[in-house]
């Protein structure tokens, strides 16, 4: 007889692992990370914290939640920073969900809520998608006496989809004032401009929302695992009873800090991403393929007439030929989409080529 565990269990996904055939260098898109390096400021501020690693960072972050607030426009009071922002989605399922209480998501939702609500024993609660879109009436229609939680990413992964800010100022306006509602802006940087700072401003007029942000995507530093969020002031002690103590560790917070003052650097890359965006979406149509629109800085794409065996044979081509990582969607309803992150632009045509080849080769 084994232990029980309260547990799903969760088997490591396969990845490819074996070396490439031909010798080509591997480029990961898969992850949704941006391709450059952090900037010179950050790597010295990286330095110098790891030179006093002997020291343990700020518990509260409290350096960095004063160039988060100042940057902006918010109060420092009403940040809280965790070890990503996958850790602050955890620690508020954990500080809102138990067995028996409903976590609702979108149907094609970021695949860590339904970790999330697995880890505290809630039940996830799917409403449909239109067009591979959050729908607004929907979640609010699934709402129920048990539901505790909303999660919504906006814009979405896997999807890379996003529903208006309108749509956003409704949800928060009809949702029960007693549900959390969780605005997942991990992309947020990728949408229209002025979008996060529109976001924000619903947490001042609705104490149930929460904005989380991170420094992985926009930004590029997954690696460090920085992530924040915004709330009303009172939940604010009851996020640092779930949080640990010193999550976010000294050399992230320097290094997340030299990001924001680095700022007009950050937005010259995003642009470089959004007008790649464009250019590949552009080039992948041509070759036939539907892509969904994305405001992210990720895309996902089919074959028309394709099926989720042909994907995976892509998938297999794109590393064997180019080297290349790329996503299989694998949610029910998605298995035959392939999803990457837009790279620099050399390696962007490499990927374009790559797939105009196989397409050649499958038809
Ligand atoms: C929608 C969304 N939210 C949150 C995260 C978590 O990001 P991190 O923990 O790196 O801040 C991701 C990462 O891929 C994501 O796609």
């Amino acid at each position: 007889m084994r232990p029980q565990p309260y547990l799903e269990p969760m088997p490591l996904r396969g990845r490819i692992s074996r070396a490439q055939p031909l010798g080509l260098p591997i480029v990961n898109v898969g992850f949704n990370e941006l391709p450059y390096p952090p900037l010179p400021s950050v790597l010295t501020a990286l330095h110098n914290t790891t030179a006093q690693a002997q020291s343990y960072g700020s518990p509260h972050c409290d350096a960095l939640r004063d160039a988060l607030a100042a940057q902006n426009g918010l109060d420092a009071e009403q940040i809280v920073c965790g070890n990503g922002s996958e850790e602050l989605l955890d620690v508020i399922a954990r500080c809102f969900a138990r067995p028996g209480d409903a976590i609702l998501i979108s149907q094609f939702g970021y695949i860590q809520f339904a970790l999330t609500a697995n880890r505290v024993g809630a039940t996830l609660i799917k409403a449909p998608e239109a067009a591979f879109t959050t729908d607004v009436d929907a979640l609010l229609g699934a709402v129920t006496d048990q539901t505790r939680l909303v999660f919504l990413a906006n814009p979405n992964n896997p999807t890379g989809t996003m529903v208006p800010l309108e749509a956003l100022r409704r949800l928060a306006r009809d949702l029960r004032p007693d549900i959390v509602l969780v605005l997942d802006l991990a992309y947020g940087e990728f949408a229209e401009a002025g979008y996060c700072d529109a976001v924000h401003k619903l947490v001042a007029t609705h104490e149930n929302v929460i904005v989380t942000r991170t420094f992985s995507k926009a930004y590029g530093l997954a690696g460090l695992r920085v992530g924040w969020c915004h709330a009303a002031p009172w939940m604010i002690p009851v996020i640092y009873a779930a949080r640990g103590m010193g999550t976010v560790n000294a050399a992230a917070q320097a290094g997340a800090v030299a990001a924001l003052g680095e700022q007009a650097g950050i937005d010259k890359q995003v642009a470089e991403i959004k007008s790649e965006r464009a250019r590949i979406a552009g080039a992948l149509g041509q070759l036939g393929l539907e892509v969904i629109p994305s405001h992210t800085n990720f895309m996902m794409a089919r074959f028309r007439d394709g099926s989720a065996d042909l994907t995976e044979k892509l998938v297999e081509h794109l590393f064997d030929q180019g080297g290349f990582i790329v996503n299989r969607t694998r949610e029910p309803g998605l298995e035959d989409f392939f999803r990457f992150s837009l790279h620099l632009p050399d390696n962007n045509d490499r990927l374009v080529a790559c797939i105009r080849r196989f397409a050649a080769e499958a038809r």
